[in-house]
């Protein structure tokens, strides 16, 4: 009976792959069947990948990106074609925090570095690849990782929580203009998980305090990534066939309250 949850044969990138959500991705995907390129600003977390998982060195090349870097993220898109012959999906999952500052406190280089990653990033990858999709004329899958940040106050700075706004609004966007060819984007939004990411080097810890209360609605704690791998990975799949433009929450209950 065919699985529509495996990813046999399918080609993946998969940003931030060196660390926390994307590497636990980067593994479930292979496992699933899935080529993947595994993509980070730090080459040597994802040059280690083959030999820490030699059953999959075969199917996995690691490509060194700032995804703030236009040129880098539209030569990771052809890396990928180049080296397994086509692309099917696009994970857009690396991301940095902003250090949990209030908007009065945001410093201009803070916000334009959260908004150079966390969203032209991702908009330079998904023009790119929903271009080639549409030359393919197969269609193709965007996922990309917001946060419970892209859908409340409360959950961090100023810029990351307005950044992941902005991921939530292009995944919307592209998914409706793209629906008829076949092209599916969609949103991840993950609560607390407990990954490197941290809360930034010099983290406002007023706005830490504040935030505290809200804190204490994360019931069910903070996940492992390898639970939101799973959320990604249902996503990217073909059991999530009809599901356009939507934004899985995957954060234990924190924001049914
Ligand atoms: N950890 C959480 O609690 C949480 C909650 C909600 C959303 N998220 C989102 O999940 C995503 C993954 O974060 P994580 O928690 O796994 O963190 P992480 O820090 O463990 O992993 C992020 C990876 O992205 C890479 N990266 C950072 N900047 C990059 C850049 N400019 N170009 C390429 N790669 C870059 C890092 O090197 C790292 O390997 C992010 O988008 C983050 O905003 C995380």
């Amino acid at each position: 009976m065919h699985n529509n949850t495996s990813l046999d044969g399918k080609v993946a990138i998969i940003t931030g792959a060196g660390s926390g959500i994307g590497k636990a991705s980067a593994h479930l995907f292979l496992s699933r069947g899935a080529k993947v390129v595994a993509a980070d600003l730090k080459p040597e977390s994802v040059e280690a990948l083959s030999n820490e998982w030699p059953e999959f060195a075969e199917n996995i090349r690691p490509f060194s990106v700032n995804v703030a870097n236009k040129e880098q993220v539209e030569a990771m898109i052809d890396f990928a074609v180049e080296e397994f012959g086509k692309l099917d999906i696009l994970f857009n999952n690396a991301g940095i925090m902003d250090g949990m500052v209030p908007l009065g406190k945001v410093d201009d280089s803070a916000w334009s570095l959260a908004f150079d990653v966390n969203v032209n990033g991702v908009m330079y990858a998904m023009r790119k690849a929903i271009n080639y999709f549409l030359e393919r004329g197969e269609g193709g899958v965007v996922v990309n990782t917001a946060s419970v940040g892209g859908l409340n106050g409360g959950r961090a700075g100023a810029a990351y929580t307005a950044s992941k706004h902005a991921v939530i609004g292009m995944t919307k966007a592209a998914a409706f203009e793209y629906a008829p060819q076949g092209i599916r984007c969609v949103a991840l939004a993950p609560g607390g998980v407990v990954t490197n990411i941290g809360i930034g080097a010099n983290a406002d810890m007023d706005m830490y305090e504040q935030m505290k209360p809200g804190l204490a609605l994360m019931r069910g704690g903070a996940a492992q990534p390898e639970q939101l791998a799973e959320a990604a990975a249902f996503l990217a799949s073909d059991a999530a066939s009809f599901v356009n433009g939507s934004v899985l929450t995957a954060d234990g209950g924190w924001t049914s309250y």
